[in-house]
C-alpha cells in the first residue's frame, strides 16, 4: 500500500479532470458564457429551432434549407411508437412509477424492435439516435395521458417537434408562443459539456456497448435531484415558500438548516448561468401574459434569487447563482406540464447531446476505465462461518 507521501491524488467527483476533446459544445463558467459547435446560447434560443440545433450537433454546422427539411421530415417519420411499447408506458402509469422511470424502461425497452440495435457503425447509429430523438416525447406524452384517464393522441407529421410534442400532450395545437417556450427549453437543454448523465452514457459507449443503452445510463444519471431533478426540487421549493412575502423567513431557516437553495449553484458556472438568464427574461414574458400560477412563482423566484445571493454573497459565495433548474419551472407550469414530468422534458432534449457525444467518442474510442484506490487492510486470515464472533 502506498505510504502517506506517496498516496495518489484522489480525485473526488473527478473534478478539473478532462476525459475527451470535444467540439460540441464549451462552457466558459466564470463568465456566463455557454457555445453549441462554438454558436453563443443567446443567438440559437433567439432564432434558431431544436431541429436545427439537432443538426449543429449531430453535423457540427448549420444546415441548409433543404437539408433542414430532410432532417425534419425524417424526424417527423420516426414519431410513432410500437404498441406494445405504449403497453408497457401504460403498465408502469398503473403501477404510479415515476414518469423518469418509465421513460427509462420505455427507452430501453425500445431497442428491441430496432432492427439495428446491434449495428454500431456511424450512419447506423445516426440513424437510431434521431429514432430515439423523435420517439421519447411520444413516450413522455403517453404517460401523461394515460396517467389522466385520457387517450393516447398519435403522433402529427405535419407539426414541429416541439409543437407536435405539446399537441400530443394536450390534444391541443399550441399557440405561436407556447411553441417558441417549449423551442427555447429544448434547446436550451440540448448539449452541456460532461456533466454528469453525459459522463455515464460516455463511460458505457466507451465498452462499445450501444447507442439505446448509452441514453438509458444518461437517463438514469440525470434523474438525480443534483442534476436534472432540480427544476422538479426547485417547483416544490416555490411552493413551499407560498408568497414573495416568506421568502426571507425562508432563506433565513433553510440556510441555518444547511438546506440547498434548489436552482442555485454548478459545479461549473461559478457566474450566472446564461442558461437561467434567458429563463428568467422569458418567465417575465410569461408572468405578464398567463398571471395566476406562473406569475407567482415568477414573484416568488425574483425575490428569492435576490435575497439568496445576497445572503450568499455575505459569506463570500457570489459563486452559488441560478442555474437552468431555477427558471424552468415557471415556464413548464404555463405550458402546462406538471412537476414530475419535467426531468422528462429535459432528457427529451439532452439525448440529442448523450448520442451526439457517444458518435463523437466512436471516432476515437478509449474504454474509460479510471482507478479506485484501496484503504482498507490486506492479507487478513479466513475465518471459517462457525468460528466467526
Ligand atoms: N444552496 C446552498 N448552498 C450551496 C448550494 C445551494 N444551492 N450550492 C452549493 N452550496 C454550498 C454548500 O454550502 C456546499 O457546502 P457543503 O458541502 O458543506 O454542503 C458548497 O457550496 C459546495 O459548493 P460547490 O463545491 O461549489 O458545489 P458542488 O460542485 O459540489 O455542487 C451542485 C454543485 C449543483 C451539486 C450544488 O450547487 C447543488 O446541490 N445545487 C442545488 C441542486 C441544483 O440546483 N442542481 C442543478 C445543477 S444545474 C442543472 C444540471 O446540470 O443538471
Amino acid at each position: 500500500l502506498a505510504s502517506q507521501a506517496e498516496k495518489p491524488k484522489v480525485y473526488k467527483g473527478l473534478e478539473g479532470i478532462y476525459v475527451t476533446e470535444t467540439r460540441l459544445s464549451y462552457i466558459d463558467g466564470l463568465h456566463s458564457k455557454l457555445y453549441y459547435v462554438g454558436y453563443p446560447i443567446e443567438a440559437l434560443a433567439k432564432n434558431s429551432t431544436y431541429e436545427e440545433v439537432a443538426f449543429l450537433l449531430y453535423f457540427l454546422r448549420l444546415p441548409r434549407k433543404d437539408e433542414l427539411d430532410l432532417f425534419k421530415a425524417l424526424m417527423a417519420e420516426a414519431r410513432e411508437l410500437p404498441e406494445d411499447v405504449l403497453n408497457v408506458v401504460k403498465k408502469m402509469v398503473s403501477l404510479k412509477a415515476h414518469p423518469m422511470d418509465i421513460l427509462r424502461t420505455a427507452v430501453s425497452y425500445l431497442a428491441a424492435y430496432d432492427p439495428e440495435v446491434g449495428v454500431n457503425t456511424p450512419e447506423s447509429n445516426l440513424r437510431k439516435s434521431l429514432r430515439i430523438l423523435s420517439k421519447a416525447p411520444s413516450i413522455i406524452a403517453a404517460m401523461y395521458r394515460f396517467s389522466r384517464n385520457l387517450d393516447y393522441i398519435p403522433p402529427r407529421k405535419d407539426l414541429s417537434h416541439v409543437e407536435n410534442f405539446l399537441y400530443m400532450l394536450h390534444d391541443k395545437r399550441p399557440t405561436e408562443f407556447e411553441t417558441k417556450v417549449m423551442d427555447t427549453i429544448f434547446i436550451l437543454h440540448a448539449e452541456h459539456g460532461m456533466n454528469a448523465s453525459a459522463f455515464a452514457s460516455l463511460v458505457t459507449i466507451s465498452t462499445l456497448s450501444d447507442i439505446y443503452s448509452a441514453v438509458v445510463s444518461g437517463i438514469a444519471t440525470l434523474k438525480g435531484p443534483l442534476h436534472g431533478g432540480a427544476a422538479e426540487a426547485a417547483y416544490y421549493q416555490f411552493k413551499e415558500i407560498g408568497s414573495p412575502d416568506k421568502v426571507e423567513e425562508w432563506v433565513q431557516k433553510a440556510l441555518a438548516s444547511k438546506r440547498r437553495i434548489m436552482g442555485m449553484g454548478h459545479r461549473v458556472y461559478k457566474s450566472y448561468d446564461p442558461r437561467a438568464k434567458i429563463m428568467r427574461e422569458l418567465d417575465g414574458e410569461i408572468a405578464k401574459i398567463y398571471g395566476g400560477e406562473p406569475k407567482l412563482l415568477y414573484e416568488i423566484a425574483i425575490k428569492l434569487e435576490e435575497v439568496a445571493l445576497r445572503e450568499f454573497a455575505e459569506k463570500g459565495r457570489m459563486d452559488i447563482q441560478p442555474n437552468i433548474d431555477y427558471y424552468t419551472p415557471i415556464a413548464y407550469t404555463a405550458l402546462g406540464i406538471p412537476p414530475e414530468y419535467f426531468t422528462t422534458i429535459f432528457t427529451a432534449s439532452r439525448i440529442v447531446g448523450w448520442t451526439a457525444k457517444a458518435m463523437e467518442y466512436l471516432k476515437d474510442p478509449r474504454l474509460i476505465r479510471p482507478l479506485d484506490l484501496y484503504v482498507g487492510e490486506l492479507d487478513k486470515e479466513y475465518v471459517p462461518i462457525d468460528k466467526r464472533g
